[in-house]
């Protein structure tokens, strides 16, 4: 069987863990592969929020098995204080939540690190969530790293070396710190990860689809985030697109089926970076206020700003994506009209393709279209849909050409209205 993809279209916070719980009834496991704690998926059902940063948004689904991948890269201090809440608020995780052993392990001089970099960057800074993400990516890729596979031996002097070599750096960069109050935590995360089944997952990946099982491959981040086609340098550090899966997990590209891509039916970003349609007005705050676009993670406000189809064309391309889920349409609900960005004006020119460098001079050109000025909230059907609304949907599906086939009308999980059911 195939693993059907879903990730963000635009600079994260889409509600992708809103919508995996939602799809997975329809599939057998949920495996994340890539990202780490600078995830915060956010899901709400029966009266209760959560949000999750490592373990995957399938995990409130019966007893379904849920995967950390091997591109994912994993913090365990931050996994036990996640994991045992789940567990305090009665989900038992123990035999459910399969770790891959290749996943790497966030170090706390990584945390150090992190913050040491974006120090140095001043005004550049990327505006990072501070987690370690970029540090650890980096020895992973220079080969330097840790893995939750090295746990079961001889840990004590990998993980020596290690440290030893980020607090050098650390030294020469000037930068302080204090190690005592924070690795004591990170190593009982170590001894807490243990009591967990530490897998090969790429055998357990491909083992389950020979089964014909399916799986549904849950994206962190979003693509305009991705380390090789997102607004770079003001990035993540992994891939975030849907050939990041193939890596992630050990699966073939040959095994992708649908690729489910999600977007709010505006756009926000946090962190620093070009943003085109970023309204740094009253609407801009009109929608941060309606949206409650605060981070899941840092509780950063969110820069908000209309859609960019633009950016959004690019992203389907790069993914490509069959099937695509608007979120927060509700958060539109009181505007008499609505913007869409078609294309770019640079130089005196007008583009309708994602450049390769964005900055403040790109100017994006808008199409008006009259807003729908009533509550979406309480629909449970498209049947209910006012005209305007239908008409925003037909507008995007035109431009994007591909079919939105979820649309969310607000955070519960039965906020969620399934359009041309299969
Ligand atoms: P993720 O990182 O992609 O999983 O998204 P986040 O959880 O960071 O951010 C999405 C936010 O929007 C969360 O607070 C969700 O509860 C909320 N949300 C999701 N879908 C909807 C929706 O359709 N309407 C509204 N109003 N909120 C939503
Ligand atoms: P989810 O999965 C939104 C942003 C940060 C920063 C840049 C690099 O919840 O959608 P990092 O800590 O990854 O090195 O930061 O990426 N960022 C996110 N923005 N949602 C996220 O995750 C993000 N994860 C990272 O704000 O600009
Ligand atoms: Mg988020």
């Amino acid at each position: 069987m195939k693993v059907d993809v879903l990730l963000g279209l635009q600079w994260g916070d889409e509600g992708k863990g809103k919508v995996v719980d939602v799809l997975t009834p329809r599939y057998d496991v949920v495996a994340r592969f890539q990202g780490g704690p600078n995830a915060g998926h956010t899901l709400e059902f029966e009266g209760q929020k959560y949000v999750l940063r490592s373990i995957p948004s399938g995990i409130f689904q019966g007893d379904k098995v849920n995967i950390i991948g091997n591109g994912v890269v994993l913090d365990p201090a931050l996994f036990k204080a996640e994991a045992e809440a789940l567990e305090k608020s009665g989900h038992d995780l123990r035999k459910k939540l399969h770790i891959s052993k290749k996943a790497h392990l966030i170090l706390p001089t990584h945390r150090f690190l992190d913050a040491a970099y974006e120090a140095a960057k001043g005004d550049s800074k990327v505006g990072t969530t501070g987690k370690g993400i970029g540090p650890t990516y980096a020895d992973k890729i220079s080969r330097t790293g840790l893995r939750v596979g090295d746990i079961l031996c001889d840990f004590e002097t990998k993980y020596a070396k290690a440290k030893t070599r980020h607090e050098q750096i650390l030294r020469s960069m000037g930068f302080s710190y204090d190690l005592s109050s924070v690795e004591k935590e990170w190593l009982e995360g170590i001894d807490y990860l243990k009591r967990f089944p530490l897998v090969d997952s790429e055998h357990e990946v491909n083992g389950i689809l020979a089964e014909g099982k399916t799986i549904l491959a849950e994206g962190a981040q979003g693509t305009m985030l991705d380390v090789d086609f997102g607004s770079y340098p003001f990035v993540t550090s992994s891939s975030t697109i849907c050939a990041g899966a193939c890596v992630g997990l050990g699966v073939s590209p040959h095994r992708i089926g649908e690729v489910y891509g999600i977007f709010k039916a505006y756009c926000t970003r946090v962190g620093s970076g070009p943003f085109p349609t970023e309204q740094k007005n009253e609407i801009g705050e009109k929608i941060g206020e309606l949206g409650h676009e605060f981070g899941a993670v840092t509780g950063r406000k969110r820069r908000c700003g209309w859609i960019d189809l633009v950016a959004l064309k690019y992203a389907v391309m790069i993914n490509g994506v069959t099937q695509l889920i608007m979120m927060k349409s509700d958060v539109l609900d009181s505007f008499d009209t609505i913007k869409a960005c078609v294309a770019y004006e640079v130089g005196g020119k007008e583009i309708d393709y994602f450049p390769y460098e964005v900055d403040d001079s790109v100017k994006p050109v808008y199409v008006e279209i009259p807003g729908w000025n009533c509550d979406l909230t309480g629909m449970t059907s498209e049947n209910e849909f006012p005209e305007e609304f239908n008409q925003y949907l037909s507008f995007l599906e035109n431009e994007l050409g591909v079919p939105i086939k979820i649309v969310s009308v607000g955070p519960d999980r039965e906020q969620t209205i399934i359009r041309y059911q299969d």
